[in-house]
């Protein structure tokens, strides 16, 4: 039944079509959106990826074609040759581009038909994500995704048109390589022909951008797929997509005014957006005090504030221990919630115990009382100080978290957003962007005992900070700097270290001898030893930059073909068992006991 596409050419896309071609010959060819059989004459909705056009079989025009068009299913692939016409009065469809004509069909061919789909091709379906992954190719004919598919290439041409433009040559660099840690796990490849021997994939092209430095390229970029093997989330994917670049003699400013010009050229081109710059600038240590996250989400207030010095000495133990053992009381002002439940606030605690913290206290400020079970711990003097502090105001509910810093200022943090959320505080048309900088250099790991580089091992300290390198590793700051949009930390980059001496003085102080560094980085000591320009750069995280400006909540709407939470693909049903042949060539046994 159906029939070779011959030498029938398309002369339209599905969304050109208006009255200024009536009376024209047209050939459209698509996927049959919708068959309406009215009476004798049949409609079809005609899709591509442009639009949808209406076209006609009319029994009295054309039996022949009209009676063909009775086998005509959903989502079946056909060609139509017909005359523009305007619909009959009554007819037009505003919300369609072509809903003032149709076509009148004199030539139809089925060039293939379609099961059933397992779902409509539209906006606002009801089926599961699952579902949707496991017919990728048939959920990404719907109009959302292909706007944000077609949406995604037009930021990357922005992107490529816009570093062009600025001096940067675009570099690839090797995908079988050696691990550049970026503090996940390495996803293997067996090598074949060094038996047990393995490349690693790579978490980011971080050496080789700074190797190409050392070339002498000055300017490099690359639209670069990374993998890495962590826990994924909605903004986590274990093969994601970087805008990477790196510059030579220069820097933070530098770096920073081309990320801003970059994004400022991609909001141009997709939203018609003109941005702001220079972006705002916050330090890591204020980010914290007052947001808790090193990504803060500036669209709303809610600050925390730090109560230690009001509370360490009062009479409610609870917190007063915490600070004696070195932690840290903070609360956050949910204005005007004090008509918040008690599920509601049982199920706030549930959420803060995610982040690990141990509870949840809270004061619910009423006219001359606070209604809360911890309330009558605290003098006169303390409440007053509270209240100046938290600027409180009958109506409004107060939580508390008291633990170590590092869990009180996430569990608050956290708390914060899914307030900002849960109230509605969250413009989902502002864009607010903000670099964070002076990040701490180290983080103590306290499973591993060690220091860990809180960016990557490579990023160069301050120069100020250098001389505490050997006395005070986790005073130093480093000159890392995060963007971040709307509370997602969509880029981050900083100034190497161009000194093989102080490379190698960082890589002691992670803990690593010279017999590791030298197995592990000794190109790159070697390189530093070469001749290695000062430099710097930036990565931009597309799938995340592109499912804020999509307006998604997951980088998987963005995504043509992504994995699930576990890392599968429906689709394609990868990972999947090896062959015994393909595991012996590679000497590998595998032993799941
Ligand atoms: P970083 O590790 O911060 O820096 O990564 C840069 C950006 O990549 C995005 N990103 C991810 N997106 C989706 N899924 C993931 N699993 C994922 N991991 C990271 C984030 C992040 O800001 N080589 C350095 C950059 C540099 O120093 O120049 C690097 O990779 O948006
Ligand atoms: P309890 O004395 O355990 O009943 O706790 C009294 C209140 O303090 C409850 O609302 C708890 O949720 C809260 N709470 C317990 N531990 C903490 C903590 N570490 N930080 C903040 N609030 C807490």
């Amino acid at each position: 039944m159906t029939e070779p596409l011959g030498d029938m050419r398309r002369t339209h896309h599905c969304c050109e079509l208006g009255s200024e071609n009536v009376g024209n010959e047209v050939v459209l060819m698509g996927w049959v959106q919708r068959r309406r059989d009215h009476g004798g004459v049949i409609f079809i909705d005609l899709r591509d990826h442009n639009g949808l056009t209406q076209v006609v079989f009319n029994p009295e025009h054309n039996s022949a074609v009209h009676e063909k068009a009775h086998d005509i299913r959903g989502e079946f692939v056909i060609a139509v040759k017909g005359k523009v016409e305007h619909r009959p009065d009554g007819m037009t469809n505003p919300d369609l581009v072509t809903g003032e004509i149709e076509v009148m069909v004199n030539e139809l061919k089925i060039l293939n038909k379609a099961q059933t789909p397992p779902f409509m091709i539209e906006d606002d379906i009801d089926v599961s994500e699952s579902i949707r992954l496991q017919h990728r190719h048939i959920d990404l004919r719907r109009p959302k995704m292909q706007k944000n598919i077609i949406t995604r290439h037009k930021a990357s041409a922005a992107i490529r048109n816009y570093m062009n433009k600025n001096g940067f040559f675009d570099i690839e660099t090797p995908v079988l390589t050696k691990s550049t840690p970026e503090g996940a796990r390495d996803y293997l490849v067996p090598s074949r022909i060094s038996q047990g021997m393995f490349y690693a994939l790579p978490q980011s092209p971080q050496l080789f951008k700074q190797l190409l430095m050392i070339s002498g390229f000055d300017r490099y970029y690359q639209i670069v797929r990374c993998f890495r093997d962590e826990d994924l989330r909605a903004d986590r994917q274990p093969e994601f997509t970087q805008v990477d670049m790196e510059m030579s003699f220069v820097g933070e400013e530098d770096v920073m005014a081309i990320a801003e010009g970059l994004v400022s050229a991609v909001f141009k081109e997709v939203l018609d957006i003109t941005l702001d710059t220079p972006f705002k600038r916050i330090t890591y240590a204020e980010s914290m005090d007052r947001f808790g996250l090193d990504r803060p989400d500036l669209r709303f207030g809610l600050e925390l504030k730090d109560i230690s010095d009001i509370v360490g000495t009062s009479g409610f133990k609870l917190f007063a221990n915490v600070v004696k053992k070195g932690g840290m009381v903070k609360a956050l002002n949910a204005k005007g919630c004090e008509n918040f439940s008690r599920k509601e606030i049982d199920d706030l605690t549930e959420f803060v115990g995610v982040y690990r913290a141990k509870g949840l206290a809270w004061i619910k400020v009423r006219e001359n009382e606070w209604q809360s079970p911890i309330a009558k711990f605290f003098t006169d003097e303390e409440k007053q100080q509270m209240t100046d502090r938290l600027n409180m105001e009958p109506g409004d509910l107060i939580f508390f978290v008291a633990d170590q810093p590092k869990i009180t200022n996430d569990a608050l943090g956290n708390l914060r957003n899914h307030l900002g959320a849960k109230l509605g505080l969250m413009d989902p048309k502002e864009f607010n962007f903000v670099w964070v900088t002076h990040f701490p250099m180290f983080e103590y790991d306290e499973t591993e005992k060690r220091y860990q580089a809180l960016h990557h091992p490579f990023t160069s300290p301050l120069e100020s900070d250098c001389e505490l390198l050997e006395t005070d590793p986790l005073a130093m700051n480093s000159r890392a700097y995060d963007m971040v949009l709307n509370g997602s930390e969509i880029g981050g980059g900083s100034i190497r270290i161009h000194q093989k001496d102080l490379q190698i003085k960082v890589f002691k102080a992670l803990g690593m001898e010279k017999e590791e560094y030298e197995e592990k980085f000794g190109f790159l000591v070697a390189a530093l030893d070469s001749g290695a320009p000062p430099h710097g750069g930036l990565a931009f995280g597309l799938d995340r930059l592109m499912a804020i400006l999509c307006g998604g909540d997951s980088i998987r709407e963005v995504i043509p073909f992504p994995k699930t939470q576990k890392g599968a693909c429906l689709l394609t049903d990868a990972p999947s068992s090896a062959a015994a042949d393909q595991l012996m060539e590679l000497s590998i046994k595998v032993d799941l006991e």
